[in-house]
């Protein structure tokens, strides 16, 4: 067999192959970790000091990505090989500029982060280009045309800013005397104030998943392939994940057609990489709600359930190496909050919470906390999911969170 030549130098030598992390929190402190583990040489930024990522980089830097000039005096400085955007707040029309130049490639690709970080793109691209199911939606971005779409979507809808993640100025809107004040809401929630608002009806799923999906390369043919992890189960609260599990059950049906609709949205988007494909299930129906063009929280889980979790998967998919996607646990994750708003935090209980052998813990190190904010996460390995969940939950709630 003839296999396709991937080389890999020293970091910090000339022969290193460079990667440029944008945005360093958990997800990316974890691909830097599987990256590291195969010589590569990472460079990481983020708009505030000592993020996770940063704290497993060989180099970091502290820049608003959100501003045009700052990254690309960034990336010339640092010349890297691959640029992995992490978050969506970034200036994009940088990254299209460096694809179309040849200067780095952009994982997966910059139409993938275009499109992905506005709720327009995406969905324009989901329903009307690729004809995938999806919630009935209208576009606003005045007052006066969001209550229109809101009635003519019918109740209860979802409000959204077309430019927001993590539940930030969402609602969802059970009448039409709720209207303004989701409005109100949804203006100052978005991540620009750039003003436009999607509207969706509620599905009435029976689940959620989250269906990862990574495009790699052949190693023999150098084609690049689909393939996909066990589905992961979620629960969600005000937007953020709160606990996941995989396997999710379902039908074969139903795996096969979320199977289809995430093929064919990721082949759309292009480029190598591991995507978060989420979907609402419903029996044997299927709805396209979004997708993450890199790992997804909910993917935590596979730090326990995958020889190759979904940051090794990104890591070796981006790199043009083969990857496996097969899971060897039923598994689960829940989330440890800071539960308050300061800085220097320690976590105790550790003992306690890990003295079950199936268990562990992921603490990211973040320099501050913020009542919700995600500071670690459980993951609980046992025969079903059932029990996974509550192994992963128990080993939460051990784990507490201390001021200094
Ligand atoms: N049209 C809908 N029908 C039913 N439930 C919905 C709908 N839209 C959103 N939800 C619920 O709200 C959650 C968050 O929505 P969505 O994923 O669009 O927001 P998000 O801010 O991108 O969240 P995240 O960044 O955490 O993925 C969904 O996972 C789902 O539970
Ligand atoms: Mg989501």
């Amino acid at each position: 067999m003839i296999y396709m030549s991937v080389t890999i130098g020293t970091p910090l030598q000339s022969s290193a192959v460079k990667v440029l992390l944008l945005g360093s929190g958990e997800l990316g402190k974890e691909v830097v970790i599987s990256l590291q583990r195969l010589g590569v040489e990472v460079h990481a930024a983020d708009r505030y000091d000592n993020a996770p990522a940063m704290q497993v980089a060989h180099h970091a830097y502290t820049i608003n990505m959100a501003d045009a000039e700052e990254l690309k005096k960034l990336i010339q400085q640092v010349k890297p090989h691959l640029i992995i955007p992490e978050i969506e707040a970034i200036a994009t029309e940088v990254l299209v500029e460096v694809e179309e130049q040849n200067i780095a490639t952009v994982i997966p690709s910059a139409k993938a982060v275009n499109l992905t970080m506005n709720r327009e793109g995406i969905r324009r691209l989901a329903a009307e280009e690729l004809g995938l199911p999806t919630s009935a939606y209208r576009f606003a971005n005045t007052l006066e045309s969001f209550r229109a779409a809101c009635d003519d979507i019918g109740y209860p809808n979802f409000v959204k800013p077309v430019m927001s993640s993590s539940g930030k100025g969402q609602s969802r809107v059970k009448s039409f005397s709720e209207v303004d004040a989701a409005w109100e809401y949804a203006q100052t929630g978005g991540r620009v104030n750039q003003g436009t608002i999607i509207v969706e009806s509620q599905i009435d799923f029976d689940f959620e998943i989250t269906l990862l999906t990574v495009r790699s390369k052949n190693p023999e043919t150098g084609v690049i392939e689909t393939s996909f992890c066990d589905p992961i189960g979620h629960l969600q609260d005000s937007g953020d994940y709160v606990e996941s599990w995989q396997p999710q059950a379902m039908t074969p049906a139903a795996l096969e057609e979320a199977k289809r609709i995430a093929h064919k949205v990721t082949a759309a988007l292009g480029g190598c990489g591991i995507f978060g494909v989420e979907l609402f299930v419903k029996a044997e129906k299927v709805w396209f709600s979004e997708v993450s063009p890199r790992p997804h929280d909910t993917g935590l889980v596979t730090l326990a359930s995958q020889f190759q979790s979904e940051f090794e998967l990104h890591a070796r998919a981006i790199l043009g190496l083969p990857v496996n996607t097969a899971r060897h646990s039923a598994a689960a994750s829940a989330v440890i909050y800071a539960g308050v708003d300061d800085h220097n935090l320690s976590f105790s209980g550790l003992n306690l919470a890990l003295s079950n052998p199936n268990t562990d813990l992921r603490l990211f190190g973040k320099p501050e906390g913020f009542k919700r904010r995600r500071m670690g996460v459980a993951t609980a390995r046992a025969e079903s999911t059932d029990q996974a969940r509550e192994l992963a939950k128990t080993t939460a709630s051990l784990v507490t969170v201390n001021k200094n």
